[in-house]
């Protein structure tokens, strides 16, 4: 049967849009955003033309992992507002027709968690098995070569009990022993207290590390690891072979899967990081997995037309029937796609690629207004991956608070905001761009509304085009009775590209939006770092 809005669900059809709630909007004059912010934006949102919104963690939390150290599931840290403020954003978000989907970081919590301050409190306390305790290697020294994420070992020695704690990302976060039942049951039972509350899906935090190899054995080296890395990047110098994407782990992805699936139409994202046949695995035996698996390969791309297409169709060819593809370009851990990228025209024909390929797109805040890399000065710097591994590791970059106008703090507070704000903010803002037609902020909503509009776009097949053109990446998207191409050019010189088998076609919209046009699509004229949607004629 044809795709279409009726048979696809609204997490195939929509995109899904990325807030980072603390640099969002802050109403209450304390320099971090809140829950109020995000209502405050949601007509924003809705005019944008996204269909979701993911927030990052809200929880109760110390915040040393900004959120990601999560001390209680079930509640939401005063700094961002109260249980009832998610309620009228749940309530609002719907009036709206948006859907909202919720981090949840089932790794880990914080070390302030009860359960943790239960589970270190003794070694016979019926929690101590919910985290992952271990005698010292004999001899003494940690249980086995593992490293943090964010720099120096995996493990903690707890003088207390005299055991060593596992923990990949800070110490102050140790992880959930996943095979153990009990935990897994108040886990699921996490889920299900949002879910009556009414959200529509899950963004499920490195997913792919909950279930570590049984007997927790060494990981062998990496080979490929960054040679000028510091010497406290652990993590980096060893492969992920046991600590990553264990066979046994799906048998759980499973169980969750099954706990969305008590309710209505819910949606299960997850973080995941492993190569494709590792990766492709989440989506579950016939679809019984995770409905979106995140896709970040073209995020890690060099800009090149070639290695794009390769990364689209290593994807395409990998993914079951029933698989459904996403893409990500952007997000709160990496740097801002503008700067990754090269710059504005860069980042415009990344939008247009990223919005026209086959599967769910997901945008990460101030990426639809072009935001670049926040400069940081030293001493402000936040991230512990920035405080452990070095200054050019810091995630601020891409967590500075949103730009909605010119004013002194960009219109995100009337106070300091705990980041600073991006230095182009006085053009890259969002009043701005709304005043400008050929904004980036316009492009995207041009793009969104577009990708809504037509089937080919949102639900149609796949197919990269090839053509002679030096670095043009060509696609076309097609539905029965509708085709799209999309002619990308990735270089900084004008390109002619003949697109195969099409004689004439109409321009619908340029990344610079300004021509729509009958063109020879035998002779199509690109402009540097010029992306077209084209209508070819029948
Ligand atoms: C994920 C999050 C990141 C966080 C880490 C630990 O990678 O995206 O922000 O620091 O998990 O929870
Ligand atoms: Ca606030």
């Amino acid at each position: 049967m044809q795709n279409n809005k009726n048979t696809l669900r609204w997490w195939q059809y929509g995109v899904v849009y990325q807030v980072y709630p603390r640099s969002f909007k802050d109403t209450n004059r304390d320099g971090i955003g809140d829950l109020k912010g995000v209502i405050e934006k949601l007509d924003y949102l809705r005019e944008l033309g996204v269909q979701a919104v993911w927030l990052s963690p809200f929880y109760p939390s110390p915040m040393v992992d900004f959120g990601y150290d999560v001390a209680d599931y079930c509640g939401v840290d005063p700094m961002f507002g109260s249980l009832e403020d998610f309620d009228t954003l749940v309530k609002e978000a719907h009036l709206r027709g948006l859907k909202i989907i919720i981090d949840w970081v089932p790794n880990h919590t914080s070390d302030q968690h009860d359960w943790f301050k239960e589970s270190r409190s003794s070694r016979d306390n019926p929690k101590r098995d919910w985290y992952i305790w271990r005698d010292p290697a004999p001899g003494g020294g940690f249980p086995n070569n593992w490293g943090s994420v964010f720099g120096g070992p995996a493990w903690t020695f707890d003088p207390h009990t005299e055991q060593y704690y596992l923990h990949q990302f800070v110490s102050e976060q140790p992880e959930l022993n996943w095979r153990n039942p009990e935990l897994r049951a108040a886990m699921y039972e996490t889920l299900r207290f949002w879910l009556r509350r009414g959200v529509d899906g899950f963004r499920m935090d490195v997913i792919g590390m909950i279930l570590k190899d049984e007997q927790l054995r060494d990981n062998p080296p990496n080979p490929h690891a960054n040679p000028h890395a510091p010497a406290n990047d652990i993590f980096g110098r060893l492969l992920t072979t046991y600590n990553m994407d264990q066979d046994d782990v799906h048998s759980i992805i499973r169980e969750i899967r099954a706990v969305l699936d008590e309710f209505d139409d819910r949606c299960a994202i997850g973080e995941l990081w492993g190569e494709l046949p590792r990766w492709v695995r989440y989506y579950g035996e016939n679809g019984n997995g995770l409905h979106l698996p995140f896709n970040f390969r073209l995020m890690w791309e060099p800009w090149q037309a070639e290695a794009m297409r390769r990364s689209v169709d290593s994807l395409e060819s990998a993914l079951p029937p029933f698989a459904w593809p996403n893409y990500v370009l952007g997000n709160h851990d990496q740097p801002r796609l503008a700067s990754r990228f090269g710059g504005q025209p860069q980042a415009r024909l990344a939008a247009m690629m990223l919005l026209t390929l086959r599967g769910t797109p997901t945008l990460y805040y101030g990426d639809e207004i072009g935001m670049e890399n926040g400069i940081i000065p030293p001493e402000k710097i936040q991230d512990p991956q920035g405080k452990n591994l070095g200054a050019e590791r810091t995630r601020d970059v891409c967590r500075t608070p949103m730009q909605w106008d010119d004013s002194p703090f960009a219109g995100f507070s009337s106070v300091e905001p705990w980041l600073p704000v991006e230095a182009g903010y006085a053009s890259r803002n969002i009043k701005a761009q709304d005043a400008e037609p050929a904004s980036m902020l316009n492009l995207y909503r041009r793009l969104l509304q577009m990708r809504q509009e037509s089937p080919a776009l949102h639900s149609g097949g796949y197919e990269a085009l090839t053509v002679s053109a030096e670095n043009c990446f060509v696609y076309r998207r097609q539905v029965q009775g509708e085709i799209r191409i999309a002619a990308l050019n990735f270089s900084s010189e004008t390109r002619q590209v003949a697109i195969p088998g099409q004689k004439r076609g109409t321009v619908l919209l340029s990344t610079n939006m300004d021509r729509q046009e009958t063109v020879d699509l035998g002779a199509l004229v690109l402009r540097p770092f010029e992306g077209v949607l084209l209508a070819p004629e029948a």
